[in-house]
């Protein structure tokens, strides 16, 4: 069956609401206490099929907003009635070890953890996905992933459009097959990739959006399976022109100052936010694309994924106070280091993926790098499987893109910290990072979770530092 594009409203995942506030018995500060469930809830993507049957958090996929003050500390009690085990890492999250979702610290059905968060980093968009061992695909595919902004005063003082679901809008995108029954097709046959050939925003297939002729903050994440996107806008009344946009931020926060674009490389797990004004296209309509950029992508097309969303704008006038200031902070890069620390090659090899020939089924040789806390490193990622593409994705840390050989580093990927860097067709990548600021044995992997489950993921391990 055909899916009309355009048909349904774009969801606002709900923002998650502080349960608890309580005090941490230690250093006596304020803790927010959160509580998210697990569980099965139905959707109807197809008007005359059965629904889809989903497993998310507090019966929405995306689950619900968690915003949280930089500096406020919170807590989550993840409660896993669902249908399989659980582990679930907050993205972008410095979290201590024990918190971080590692993929065999698993919550079985009837089971709940609570994970700790420490959020004194930078204002950014992080999210909490499903992280369990071998079947992190089936679970993200299914629902587990939502949105996690830890606000910043030195942010909301630069002015920019505001406001949660009204001016400052989420946008996750996946992309999914369904079987002809209108049921949502599993992962589990899939040891390659699933691309999928039906794009949703916020859960909603080709959602459209009603906005004010004015400026919009988008926070955009691509939470597909495999999917990578190249996102550009254009007008339904004249397609073939892309229309100008600012990128304000990407995975760790702001840029240093915007860049002005044409189009915009997103790949999974990749955060980037823009800024879109609307002011000069009252009562026209403005389309989210998705261009397939050959030198660099892999996926498979089908006949509408090149189109996302599209936005509806009204044709009163409205006044809008917000802007996009030339400079927007001083980013904390790591200071510089020299030569590389570690190489690590992602590959294919007897039908796996791996890193450095292991996958993370391998115990006894998957902590490939022990790193001293408090070093900065540069590591060196290597693609050498050919065609594919990796998405690479160091969990602790905030990463600056330093080198990409063949193409020149995207302007807005090297004037920010990262945490997952696109590793091209037959790319090498070098991305430098401050291990710390704790000990702790931490995951890094493809974030295709096609890859990730199979097996290319490894581990490495800050340790004190010894003089
Ligand atoms: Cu977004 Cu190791 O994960
Ligand atoms: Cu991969």
């Amino acid at each position: 069956p055909k899916l009309t594009l355009y048909q349904k409203a774009l969801p606002i995942p709900p923002q998650a609401q502080v349960k608890y506030k309580i005090t941490n018995p230690v250093t006596g500060k304020e803790i927010w206490y959160y509580e998210l469930e697990i569980k099965p809830f139905t959707q109807q993507i197809y008007p005359n099929l059965k629904a889809a049957r989903l497993v998310g958090y507090n019966g929405t996929s995306p689950g619900p907003t968690i915003i949280v003050p930089k500096g406020q500390e919170s807590v989550v009690r993840f409660i896993n009635n669902g249908d399989r085990e659980s582990s679930v890492h907050l993205h972008g999250s410095p979290s201590r070890a024990p918190f971080d979702g590692w993929a065999e610290d698993e919550m079985f059905p009837g089971q709940y953890k609570d994970y700790y968060y420490p959020n004194y980093q930078s204002g950014r968009m992080l999210w909490y996905h499903d992280h369990a061992l071998g079947i992190t695909a089936e679970n993200a595919h299914f629902g587990q992933a939502g949105a996690y902004v830890v606000a910043d005063a030195a942010e909301d003082a630069l002015g920019l459009p505001t406001g949660y679901g009204k001016y400052d809008i989420p946008l996750v995108l996946t992309s999914k097959y369904y079987n002809s029954d209108g049921t949502l097709r599993s992962s589990k046959g899939e040891d390659q990739s699933l691309w999928g050939d039906v794009i949703h925003v916020n859960g909603q297939p080709w959602p459209f959006f009603n906005v004010e002729p004015r400026k919009y903050r988008f926070r955009i994440l691509d939470a597909s399976l495999s999917r990578n996107f190249d996102l550009f806008f254009v007008r339904s009344s004249a397609t073939s022109t892309r229309l100008p946009f600012q990128v304000i931020a990407s995975d760790a926060g702001l840029l240093e100052r915007p860049v002005q674009v044409t189009d915009l490389k997103n790949a999974v797990a990749e955060r980037y936010e823009i800024v879109f004004d609307f002011s000069k296209f009252a009562g026209q309509s403005i389309e989210l694309r998705n261009d397939h950029d050959l030198d660099i992508m892999t996926d498979d097309d089908y006949d509408n994924t090149d189109k996302v969303m599209k936005f509806v704008v009204s044709g009163t006038a409205v006044t809008d106070t917000s802007k996009v200031p030339a400079a927007l902070r001083t980013v904390p890069y790591p200071p510089p280091s020299t030569g590389v620390d570690h190489q690590f090659r992602f590959h294919r090899s007897n039908g796996e993926w791996q890193i450095n020939g292991v996958g993370f089924e391998d115990v006894a040789n998957r902590v490939l790098a022990k790193v001293p806390r408090g070093k900065v490193e540069i590591w060196e990622l290597e693609n050498s499987s050919g065609g594919w593409t990796h998405p690479i994705h160091v969990h602790l840390v905030d990463f600056k893109v330093i080198e990409r050989n063949g193409r020149g580093v995207e302007p807005y990927e090297s004037i920010g910290l990262k945490d997952v860097v696109w590793l091209g067709k037959n790319e090498v990548v070098k991305v430098e990072a401050h291990y710390g600021p704790w000990n702790g044995l931490y995951m890094f992997h493809c974030h295709n979770l096609i890859h990730e489950d199979h097996d290319m993921m490894a581990a490495f391990n800050v340790t004190q530092l010894t003089t």
